[in-house]
């Protein structure tokens, strides 16, 4: 079934469109007169910059400057809102994991947890901002002063998500920002666009007129206006960086604008001559081609000491041809279809300049493609004057770098311009302790003897250089959506008793 989409979402209502339309097609091929095609699951509207202006407009009126109903209504009423939203979220639940599915490629299993773990973010979100209520309802008294420490909005935030998570991530950081009090602008990512519509009625409905707006179209002609607008207060990205930077220097005020973005990785698997193989092989497996390799968090690159690499490339390649590829709905099935219709021929181009610069493919039909699907790769020996030694891949293609002295994985995570998070492989606790604080000052999580993630959502995701700016996480984008302020009086004899 198609699920074609003529509305979206401005000052309270769904507005129709008549203009332009894009054609969604699932990474998923189906059989035609002309071969093997990707499948036309929907269509969406292609907003021009007047509706984007529009919404935006609408989010600023419903702010109205911090006196709008919105950002002084009563964080329990706020918290009502969202409780009635989550309810009916869940009624969409097998639509939404479907859309996932179809939309992105992800397999079903895992689309029906991204949707859980979002409603899960959502109702740890109530209640962590309930405990930060609770502290800003006490009153602190220092030098004769009393003052009530609160959290108040920051204004009008523009929320674009990522492919790979379009509703989980886009989930962790839009949820935080609407309830503490902001009024939002949301354009959903170009793959993972339709599997929103199911929510608009119940953004719709839930919230007051213009807290939540959204707004569909290309984002290279309709965001950069908003940004040069001068309205937004807030930008909240997951993509890349140089994306980030390009509309962050278009805003009038950019030292008024605050940046909540989660950007580009290349995280590392380090593995020391005392680690345990097996575990390094299952974790760097898991670590490297979970959703084809598409995730920020992902290992995209490997260094693993020389006593071990041939070794270790050898068994990671068996493990490899092991992982059950197909359709998303498959059960069991880890290698899908990618979304991104360019992917197949970048990644061609890595394991090409990789190739002809001295590396191998070392598994059975590692890089093959068949329409989307892209069969994963490990490549060695790599070396630095490999794209794969720097850019990321995020796709299945696993390059490992032999490594002789533990100061040239370190010396890699110092020059790099990323600084997400590291796995470090070792069974040796004083070689462990030696390098955790090396390992930790380059980036903003070691992960030991096991594979980098993003969760449990409790735990701050951020990073360093150009992998992040501000902190997400259930509590802490409480806190990046919001700023400190407080109310103070002057004690006198008659209101200190
Ligand atoms: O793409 C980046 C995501 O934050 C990855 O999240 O580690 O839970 O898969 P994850």
């Amino acid at each position: 079934e198609e699920l074609h989409q003529r509305s979206y979402l401005s000052d309270g209502e769904m507005k129709t469109w008549n203009g332009s339309i894009h054609e969604v097609y699932s990474p998923i091929c189906i059989q035609t007169a002309d071969g093997l095609k990707r499948k036309l699951i929907g269509t969406y509207p292609v907003c021009t910059e007047k509706e984007a202006n529009e919404a935006l407009e609408a989010a600023v009126k419903a702010y109205n400057n911090g006196r709008g109903q919105w950002p002084t209504m009563s964080v329990a009423q706020r918290i009502e809102c969202v409780e009635k939203f989550v309810k009916r979220m869940l009624e969409q639940k097998e639509m939404v994991a479907k859309l996932i599915m179809w939309e992105i490629g992800k397999s079903w299993s895992d689309s029906v947890k991204e949707f859980d773990r979002t409603v899960e973010y959502i109702y740890a979100t109530i209640d962590a901002l309930k405990d930060l209520d609770r502290d800003s309802s006490r009153f602190t008294i220092e030098q004769g002063i009393a003052a009530q420490i609160r959290r108040s909005p920051l204004g009008v935030v523009l929320c674009m998500g990522p492919f790979n998570y379009p509703l989980n991530e886009t989930f962790t950081t839009l949820i935080p920002a609407i309830i503490m009090g902001n009024t939002l602008l949301f354009k959903p990512p170009k793959h993972g666009t339709l599997l929103h519509y199911p929510l608009l009625e119940a953004f719709r409905e839930c919230f007051p007129k213009g807290v939540v707006n959204t707004i569909y179209g290309r984002g290279h002609t309709i965001v950069p206006s908003l940004m040069q607008s001068g309205k937004v207060n807030v930008l909240t990205l997951i993509g890349s960086s140089k994306v980030a930077n390009e509309l962050k220097k278009l805003h009038p005020k950019v030292n008024r604008l605050r940046a909540i973005l989660g950007l580009d990785a290349k995280n590392a698997a380090v593995i020391t001559k005392n680690a345990d193989l097996k575990l390094a092989v299952q974790e760097t497996v898991l670590g490297s081609l979970s959703f084809n390799g598409q995730r920020c968090t992902a290992l995209k690159i490997v260094f693993v000491h020389r006593s071990l690499a041939e070794q270790f490339t050898q068994q990671l390649s068996e493990a490899v041809g092991t992982l059950k590829f197909g359709m998303p709905w498959e059960s069991g099935v880890m290698l899908t279809p990618l979304p991104e219709p360019h992917k197949p021929a970048y990644l061609q181009e890595c394991i090409d300049d990789a190739l002809q610069h001295g590396a191998k493919v070392m598994n059975e039909n590692g890089g093959k493609q068949y329409e989307s699907f892209v069969y994963p790769a490990v490549l060695y020996p790599v070396n630095d004057k490999m794209k794969l030694y720097r850019e990321e891949q995020f796709g299945p293609l696993i390059p490992v770098v032999p490594f002789d002295d533990i100061d040239e994985p370190i010396q890699y995570l110092i020059d790099s311009t990323h600084g997400q998070q590291v796995s470090l492989f070792s069974n040796d606790t004083t070689e462990l302790a030696s390098l955790i604080d090396p390992l930790v000052n380059q980036v903003s999580r070691v992960n030991i003897n096991c594979q980098c993630q993003r969760g449990p959502d409790v735990f701050p995701f951020t990073g360093r250089k150009d992998s992040a700016e501000g902190t997400l996480s259930v509590v802490d984008a409480l806190r990046s959506f919001s700023i400190r302020s407080l109310v103070a009086a002057k004690l006198t004899d008659e209101n200190r008793r």
